[in-house]
């Protein structure tokens, strides 16, 4: 038996649930009912962003949930996040994603990174992004804050330099950081001075997103992780994620598949027992998502090493 990793208290006393279901990837079609199993599975947390192109059909499960008495809206934890936005426009987009999530506010909103895209300029290429006004974005969060339609508010993707340099300037300090973080990229850097800040992490790709066939992830295929999978009788995945939690960090790993969305959430009544869990600290560290569409020459970010502040 381990301790029951539930929750974590933020710097504003709000309680975010330890393990959510992340969205990204998710088709539209199919993200509806993977909302809903995953609420009847137990998840009270349910990470989301438009940029992931599925918030209105989040929504409609939201609101299919809650009139069907499933769920009440105080108990679930819904994040979003700000994606690439001007200070000016922040209160419109979050307003477009409060209609689509079907939502009176969210729990936590995010600054989903430290970029901005150049005003009627779309697409992907890296000349279309430019650099983000921070403290001028922040103070139009606290805004929403303010008005407790964002009840938590925090960043995502920013080195310990970035949240530093925000806090120089926040009224508001963030709860929260949300990066990706798993067995194979540990954020030790990040997560030391996070936590001497009162700030929580949260891990994006906990299980070092192997669906992906544009990075070559083989965190699950890890030696140290297939090792103590083996001796708990767990699986690798249950074990990246049970790492996490133990590290201190809600973990939104994604899955629309049933089983595997149990599967991640069934890791409440064990945990690794501190001489194994030693040896995580033996793994090689990688980062998965460097940001190199950020980097150009008329870009917001020169080279990866300024996007990361050296946390690469
Ligand atoms: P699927 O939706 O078919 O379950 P991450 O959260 O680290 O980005 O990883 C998400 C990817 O991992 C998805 O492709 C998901 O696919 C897959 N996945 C989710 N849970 C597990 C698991 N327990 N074991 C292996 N793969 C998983």
């Amino acid at each position: 038996m381990g301790e029951e990793i539930r929750y974590f208290e933020l710097n504003n006393g709000a309680r975010i649930p330890s393990v959510g279901l992340g969205t990204s990837q998710a088709p539209p079609t199919v993200i509806g009912d993977a909302v809903i199993a995953a609420v009847k599975a137990g998840y009270r947390h349910i990470d989301c962003a438009p940029i992931y192109g599925n918030e209105k059909e989040i929504g409609m499960a939201l609101n299919k949930l809650f009139e069907g008495g499933v769920v009440k809206r105080e108990d679930l934890w819904i994040t979003s996040k700000l994606w690439c936005s001007h200070p000016e426009d922040v209160p419109v987009l979050f307003d477009i994603t409060l209609q689509a999530l079907q939502l009176d506010y969210v729990d936590l909103y995010l600054i989903h990174g430290p970029f901005a895209k150049k005003k009627d300029m779309p697409g992907f290429n890296p000349e279309c992004f430019g650099p983000l006004d921070i403290p001028a974005t922040w103070r139009e969060m606290e805004k929403l804050y303010d008005s407790r339609k964002a009840r938590t508010i925090g960043v995502s993707n920013f080195s310990s330099k970035k949240v530093e340099d925000l806090l120089k300037v926040a009224r508001v300090p963030p709860a929260v950081d949300q990066v990706e973080c798993h067995p194979g990229w540990q954020q030790s850097k990040l997560r030391e001075f996070c936590q001497s800040k009162g700030i929580h992490l949260t891990a994006y790709s906990p299980l070092g997103s192997p669906g992906r066939n544009w990075i070559k992830s083989d965190v699950l295929s890890n030696p140290v992780l297939n090792m103590v999978a083996e001796k708990l009788g767990k699986t690798p995945g249950q074990v990246a994620i049970h790492w996490g939690l133990q590290m201190g960090q809600s973990v939104v790993p994604k899955s629309t598949n049933e089983a595997r969305m149990k599967e991640n959430f069934d890791v409440f009544d064990w945990s690794i027992p501190n001489d194994i869990f030693a040896k995580f600290s033996e793994i090689k560290q990688r980062r998965l998502f460097d940001g190199q569409f950020l980097v150009h020459e008329l870009g917001p970010y020169k080279s990866i090493e300024e996007l990361w502040d050296g946390e690469i």
